[in-house]
Order: structure tokens, then C-alpha cells, then sequence
């Protein structure tokens, strides 16, 4: 068993220390929460069954950067950049972003929740019990609620914990592509009041990067969304270093994502800070771009790092955690033990949840078993789903069917 156990965000040489405890351990659930961990002839006998689990148990992971809430694949995008094209490249040419928004805009809300539900469902089934989705691909105030809704429909029937994040900041939609300080206005002054007053998100999000939003265009935002009580997080220096990192340290954001360009100045601040540097190997993979994050300078100089999926449809359609944690160890040079406590402890930090990312008394009762008889093959095996039981909230998850797994299918 995979305990975690320790402080709330992990830095420095406390990354790689991992409690592990062998022989015969441990866990009692009563509630929604675990309530003991020990060695099982110490345990106090249960009121309830006992389930025994062969393999490695860890606490539930955490996603603490999905896109999770979208229509179609974006097929194209994928063979452009095969033939050459990059990124920005392909969505000034009406790629991109701005192709999921024509599709989410057309979409029924309906739809977008049952594509997420399926969706969020098979993350579940890789391990993750906590997943923060982001909106960001309606960039108008129906459009953005109506995928904020879609999952908070969907979050009524995935058993693990949905965190939404509004994103409304995500790209300049057209009809303002002359006039984007009116699309700031806007953002901050109709969409974030109605996302805070319907409670629709616990967390606002910009995508601050030369050509989409500046740093001064997401200060104006986060501060609004601080304002009315939303906690800040950004997307920063992910392909070209802008000082992204520097202003979630600034604004004591939870995290700040992406960094494969954050500066020396930018790792100094957010060592300095309790903002988490969320960092994204499977994107620059998916993108097919050789510069990852330094996340080995991160962690030396003292930041809490976390990894996640970033799952979405333009630069990063995986499901997979474990996935992303063999790309941390291969990519990043992460140790493994860094990886778990990434997508643990650390990926808790960086959405402000203390009671999760530990097997620990007192914690939510959110536990993965996988198939495996060394906990490093949880980083290791790269894109097998190793996960045979999930608990949420102190409760066993029943088997997905196999046609909810299937459900990534949609009419383009
Ligand atoms: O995190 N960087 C901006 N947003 C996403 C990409 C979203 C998309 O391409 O649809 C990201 O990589
Ligand atoms: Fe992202």
C-alpha cells in the first residue's frame, strides 16, 4: 500500500520520500472516509465487509488539468502537425481552438454532458477520483455556461469528484478579434458574475501566452474572478515564456501549468510560493515539441510540482495518469516516487483540497487498486490500464459497461 502520508505539498528532497508499506496492511472505511491504516493484525475488526485487494493500492489520483468538457476530435489538427505545421500555425488558419468552439457552440447541452460523462468515466477507470475539467470552448457567456452546466449534469453521475474551472479566457473568439479589450470586459464583467453567482466553478483560468491573452489582460481577469471569491489559476508559459509563472506566484494562484518556457525568474517566484507548477509532459509529447518543462530545475529549486493529463481534444487526447506518469519518469526525469506524490498529494494542492491524495485517517475514502506487484509499475508499463478496483468517497465504483467506455464516439 501506497500511503502518501505526510505534509500537504511536497518540495525539494520530500518529493521523493514515498511511505510504502508492505507485508500484510490495511485500510478501514466508514463513512466517506478512511478512518484507520495499519498492519492488518493490528486492525480493529470492521462493522462492514472486508474486501481484499491483490496488487498495489494508492490513494485515488487526482487530474488537476483536463479539458474535459468538449464535442468532435480534432483529427485534422493531428495530421497537420504530422505534415510539418505547428500549432499556432494551424489555428490562425481556423484550426485549433477556435474549431472546438463552432462545435461546442452547436452542441446541445445535453450532448456535451453525456460525451462527458462517458469521457470523465473512463479517466475514472485509470485512476483518477478527483478531475478538474475546465470550460473554454464556448468564449461566449451562454456558450460557456452551458458547458459549465453540461458538467455539473454529469457530475450527478460519475462517481469521482468533478472540479470545474471556468475558462472563459481561453482564446479571442472572432466576432472580437478587433476589439479583445471588450472581450476582457466581458469576461470579467458578465461571464465571471454569472459562472460565481450560479456556482458554477470553483476556479478561474486564462490562457496567458503571446497572441492569445497577455499578462496584463490576465491580471485584469484573475482579479475579477478573485473578487467574487473564485480561486486563480493559469495557463502559463506553455509555448513561449511570457512571465505567466511569475504572475500566478504574484497573484498567489493555486497553480500555474504548462511552464516548458518559464524563465529563471519564473521558477525563482514560484519556489517562493505555495503556487503548485503543474507541469503536462503528455501535450509536448502529443505535439510532437522536443522542449519539456524543466521540471527537474523546478523541483531543485524548491517548487511543489504536480503532473496531469491536460486531457483534450487539440494537444492532448489521453485519459491516462499512469501514462503520464511513465512520461514524467522518461520525459522529465522524474523519480517514480516523485511521480506518485505528483499525482497525489501535490495535484490536491494545486486544486485546494486538503482532504484527499493521502490513505491516511481521516481522509476522503478515495482509493485505486492496480494489478501489479511493485508500485513503480504504476509509472512504468506505458498505456496499459492496470486499474482493477476504484473506491470514491468510501464506496466501491461499479464496472464501467462496456458501451460507457466506448463513448468516445461523436457525430463530427
Ligand atoms: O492546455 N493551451 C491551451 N489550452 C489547451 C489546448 C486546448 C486545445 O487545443 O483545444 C492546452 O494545451
Ligand atoms: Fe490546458
Amino acid at each position: 500500500m501506497v500511503t502518501c502520508r505526510g505534509s500537504a505539498a511536497r518540495r525539494g528532497a520530500a518529493l521523493a520520500q514515498l511511505e510504502v508499506l508492505s507485508g500484510d496492511p490495511a485500510v478501514l472505511l466508514e463513512g466517506d472516509r478512511i478512518s484507520w491504516v495499519g498492519s492488518r493484525k493490528d486492525a480493529p475488526r470492521p462493522a462492514g465487509s472486508t474486501v481484499e485487494v491483490r496488487g498495489v493500492l494508492f490513494p485515488g489520483f487526482v487530474d488537476c488539468h483536463t479539458h474535459g468538457i468538449f464535442g468532435a476530435p480534432r483529427l485534422d489538427d493531428h495530421e497537420r502537425r504530422a505534415l510539418g505545421e505547428d500549432y499556432k500555425a494551424i489555428a490562425a488558419a481556423g484550426g485549433g481552438i477556435l474549431q472546438s468552439v463552432r462545435d461546442v457552440r452547436a452542441r446541445p447541452e445535453d450532448q456535451l454532458a453525456a460525451l462527458a460523462r462517458a469521457r470523465l468515466t473512463t479517466l475514472l477507470w485509470h485512476g483518477s477520483t478527483t478531475i478538474e475539467v475546465k470550460s473554454g470552448y464556448g468564449l461566449a457567456t451562454d456558450a460557456e455556461l452551458k458547458q459549465l452546466r453540461a458538467l455539473q449534469r454529469a457530475a450527478r453521475d460519475v462517481p469521482a469528484t468533478l472540479v470545474p474551472t471556468f475558462l472563459g479566457a481561453h482564446e479571442v473568439p472572432p466576432e472580437y478579434r478587433n476589439r479583445r479589450a471588450e472581450y476582457v470586459r466581458l469576461v470579467c464583467e458578465e461571464m465571471l458574475p454569472a459562472v460565481a453567482g450560479e456556482r458554477l466553478a470553483r476556479a478561474c483560468d486564462v490562457f496567458c501566452e503571446p497572441g492569445v491573452f497577455d499578462v496584463a489582460e490576465a491580471r485584469t481577469i484573475l482579479t475579477a474572478a478573485r473578487r467574487l471569491g473564485l480561486d486563480c489559476k493559469l495557463h502559463a508559459d506553455e509555448l513561449e515564456g511570457s512571465g505567466g509563472a511569475e504572475l500566478a506566484a504574484e497573484l498567489g494562484a493555486r497553480s500555474a501549468d504548462h511552464l516548458a518556457a518559464v524563465s529563471p525568474a519564473g521558477i525563482a517566484a514560484l519556489a517562493a510560493s505555495d503556487t503548485v507548477a503543474v507541469v503536462l509532459p503528455a501535450t509536448m509529447t502529443f505535439l510532437g515539441r522536443p522542449r519539456q518543462a524543466p521540471a527537474r530545475r523546478l523541483i531543485e529549486a524548491g517548487a511543489a510540482l504536480a503532473l496531469a493529463t491536460d486531457f483534450n481534444p487539440g494537444s492532448s487526447p489521453t485519459i491516462s495518469l499512469p501514462l503520464v506518469m511513465a512520461l514524467g519518469v522518461s520525459q522529465l526525469g522524474l523519480r517514480h516516487a516523485e511521480a506518485v506524490l505528483a499525482v497525489t498529494v501535490n495535484a490536491a494542492a494545486a486544486l485546494g483540497l486538503a482532504d484527499r491524495g493521502q490513505i491516511a485517517a481521516g481522509f476522503r475514502g478515495d482509493l485505486v487498486a492496480l494489478g501489479v506487484s511493485d508500485w513503480r509499475e504504476a509509472a512504468y508499463w506505458m498505456g496499459a490500464n492496470l486499474v482493477t478496483d476504484v473506491w470514491t468517497a468510501g464506496s466501491a465504483c461499479p464496472s464501467p459497461s462496456r458501451r460507457v467506455s466506448l463513448g468516445f464516439h461523436v457525430e463530427a
